[in-house]
């Protein structure tokens, strides 16, 4: 019962990872509130914890939205009690496309995986100061760091929200506010089931919540993993774009979000990982 007397706050928590975190956390004791656009979805989850004991409410909204994220979250902190730890998990992953720029997809991309990160630690981060006292975390993308040929939006969204949190861990420094940056490799959740191809070191959702609440409990900066997938991204770093390109060939727009084209070097850590 690490989180026991805490309240914790996740977007996004209608399905995949969110679901599985704020379950994660409802099972280490904390009062959850959770948003999403989908109210059905909310309602569930809600039941499925306050049937096993724990405490938790729901509140519909789309997180591009400023003024309502705000409220929304506000109001379930006048359910639940003071809110010590955010996870902004709330995300879409969109193909880029170059003829024509899908303007509108990018745009989305960057209102709800950047702006929509911004917009719950603005309703958070007041209290949080005035307590000296609160955690912070987004959920970024290993995406963040590897420039994908189709993926531009995605990438420079997520990107987008590393900085950002990596920029506000050090300006919380001397409020005792805690910032963590989270950038997972490839889940099993409906953003990636329409994905063709092997997705490298595959993890299924309930055993990426557990990592990222074990990586928040010890109050971790930034947590990249699994890390052989992290070793790989930023090893191509230093590697030239014909080979990086050659290796995520494909035609621009095509592939789905986050698309590797690299063979799983271990397939039996892949079905490890998903039998766990
Ligand atoms: N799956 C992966 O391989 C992977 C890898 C790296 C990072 N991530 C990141 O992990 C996070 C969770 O993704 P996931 O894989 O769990 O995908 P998912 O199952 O599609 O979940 C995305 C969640 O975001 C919510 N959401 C989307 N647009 C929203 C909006 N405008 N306002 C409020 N909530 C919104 C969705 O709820 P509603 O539709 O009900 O609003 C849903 O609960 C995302 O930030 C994603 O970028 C995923």
């Amino acid at each position: 019962m690490r989180y026991a007397n805490q309240v914790a706050i996740i977007t996004g928590a209608s399905s995949g990872l969110g679901w599985e975190l704020a379950k994660a956390l409802a099972a280490e004791g904390a009062a959850v509130g959770v948003l999403a656009r989908r109210k059905d979805r909310l309602d569930a989850l809600v039941a499925e914890i306050q049937a096993k004991g724990g405490r938790a409410a729901a509140a519909a909204v789309d997180v591009s939205d400023r003024k309502r994220t705000i409220a929304a979250i506000r109001s379930l902190r006048d359910q639940l009690g003071p809110i010590d730890l955010l996870v902004a998990n709330s995300g879409i992953g969109r193909p880029t496309l170059v003829d024509p720029i899908n303007h509108e997809d990018i745009d989305a991309m960057f209102q709800i995986n950047t702006m929509g990160v911004v917009n719950a630690i603005e309703a958070v981060l007041p209290e949080m100061i005035e307590r000296r006292k609160g955690h912070i975390a987004g959920v970024s993308s290993l995406a963040a760091y590897l420039p994908m040929p189709g993926e531009s939006g995605y990438c420079a969204s997520k990107a987008a929200a590393s900085m950002y949190l990596d920029c506000l861990r050090l300006h919380m420094r001397d409020y005792g506010i805690d910032v963590t940056t989270i950038c997972p490799g490839f889940i099993e959740t409906p953003m990636t089931e329409t994905n063709t191809f092997k997705m490298p070191w595959l993890m299924q959702p309930d055993v990426a919540s557990r990592c990222i609440v074990n990586a928040l409990y010890r109050k971790k900066k930034v947590y990249n993993f699994p890390w052989q997938l992290t070793f790989l991204i930023k090893f191509a770093r230093w590697m030239p774009d014909w080979l990086v390109a050659w290796v995520l060939r494909g035609k621009a727009g095509e592939r789905q979000p986050g698309m590797l084209r690299v063979p799983s070097v271990r397939p039996e850590a892949t079905q490890h990982r998903r039998a766990g």
